[in-house]
């Protein structure tokens, strides 16, 4: 029987890994400065979902059908059918099956939040019943558009997809 306390990791050392790469492994995906307010704003926006807010307002109605965290990096937020508020440099965790209302109020100059939504989401009327449909590959579709639009080139995106 292994004790709990038994401990059979090896010693860490200072000498890297030195043999071929596993196959089927992509590069890792490293993007200096990207929750930098003072970055490119050109790339602002991911999914990995990063929304910069600047103006009061609702974003549209929706279910989610899988997991989302959510961390607000600036300004606040909260959703019209719950009692709580998003705020600078708390986390939220919404379920699946959540069905929200994000507003923005009056008197936020600015709000960033980090949103990892899994799967899609579904837009939906006030009563549950989908209008719309939001998944990865509307989001590239999104920015793809908006790449092309500020003169970075549609194919800008692909450097992000893993
Ligand atoms: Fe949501």
């Amino acid at each position: 029987m292994i004790s709990s306390t038994q401990d059979d990791r090896p010693k860490a050392t200072a000498i890297p890994y030195r043999d071929e790469p596993l196959p089927n492994v992509p590069n890792d995906l490293v993007i200096p400065n990207v929750l930098s307010l003072d970055f490119d704003e050109r790339l602002w926006g991911y999914f990995v979902n990063l929304p910069r807010v600047r103006k009061s307002g609702i974003l549209s109605r929706h279910r989610h059908t899988g997991p989302v965290h959510a961390t607000t990096l600036h300004g606040k937020w909260h959703y019209l059918e719950h009692d709580w508020w998003a705020t600078e440099g708390s986390h939220a965790f919404e379920p699946p099956g959540d069905i929200h209302t994000l507003e923005v109020p009056d008197g936020v100059e600015e709000m960033v939040t980090l949103f990892h939504v899994t799967r899609a989401y579904i837009y939906v009327d006030p009563d549950g019943k989908p209008v719309g449909v939001e998944d990865v590959f509307s989001k590239l579709a999104s920015a793809k558009m908006h790449y092309e639009r500020v003169g970075l080139g549609a194919n800008y995106v692909d450097q992000f997809i893993r």
